[in-house]
């Protein structure tokens, strides 16, 4: 008989490589990210609304402002999650909207790289972070499968997507969700995800992809990740 571990193949996410860079890059997230934690902390109710106001409703002040050098990534739970949804469901086409410094996309192009190929697109407006995405993508062993698109994801996402998407990350500014869905969901495949992180900040978007009429089946879990399948005519 063989012995047991021979049957078992490790994936990209745990090659010693990719898992000293992303653990390096969470720490460094814990340190850049610490005066929006402290400031939320250290806020009174009314700052804290007045802070998710602005973060909805003008997020550009936020993006480009306190959050200009911020990660501000996925939990490591979510991004162990992306990496097996997209190995599960065999995904070769993905988008993601909110690259930052490419946490997110590291999970999601190791799966793809894992599932035997396909393209990722990411996006990301602070030309600083895109840079610093792509660098640590190389640094995977990624670059070949995936694609980090600069400037405002409302116009980089709206051309040459993947003929069929299977998979959609939702992680930029809130308020745009809608916008950006409206972009990519004519190339949604049946039964393609989307992972939306924080949409409880978008209530409208919630309604809109909870009601089944508008071609979705949803769940709420982890207090703030909306997971949701498409359900249309291929
Ligand atoms: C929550 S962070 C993304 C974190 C990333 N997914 C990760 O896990 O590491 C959101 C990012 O979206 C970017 N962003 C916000 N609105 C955008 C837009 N309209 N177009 C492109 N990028 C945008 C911000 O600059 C920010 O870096």
């Amino acid at each position: 008989m063989k012995d047991p571990s021979y049957f078992i193949q490790m994936s990209t996410l745990q090659q010693p490589r990719v898992q000293e860079l992303l653990e390096r890059l969470f720490a460094e997230a814990s340190v850049a990210d610490a005066p929006l934690r402290e400031k939320i902390a250290s806020s009174t109710p009314e700052e804290r609304t007045a802070l998710m106001a602005q973060v909805t409703n003008e997020p550009h002040v936020f993006y480009q402002g306190l959050a200009k050098t911020m990660f501000l990534p996925v939990s490591r739970e979510t991004g162990r999650l992306l990496y097996m949804l997209v190995r599960a469901t065999k995904a070769k086409g993905i988008v993601e909207f909110g690259t930052s410094f490419g946490i997110s996309t590291i999970h999601l192009t190791a799966a793809v790289k894992d599932n035997g190929g396909g393209r990722v697109i990411g996006s990301e407006y602070e030309a600083a972070k895109a840079a610093r995405a792509r660098q640590h993508l190389e640094a995977a062993g990624l670059s070949d499968f995936v694609e980090v698109r600069d400037g405002d994801a409302t116009e980089s996402l709206s051309r040459d997507l993947p003929e069929r998407v299977d998979l959609l990350l939702l992680d930029g500014a809130k308020s745009l969700y809608p916008r950006i869905l409206d972009l990519v969901e004519p190339k949604l495949a049946n039964g393609a995800l989307v992972l939306a992180d924080n949409a409880d900040h978008n209530p409208e978007f919630l309604a809109r992809i909870r009601d089944p009429k508008n071609g979705y089946l949803s769940v709420p879990f982890a207090e703030d990740v909306e997971l949701f399948m498409r359900l249309a005519n291929a």
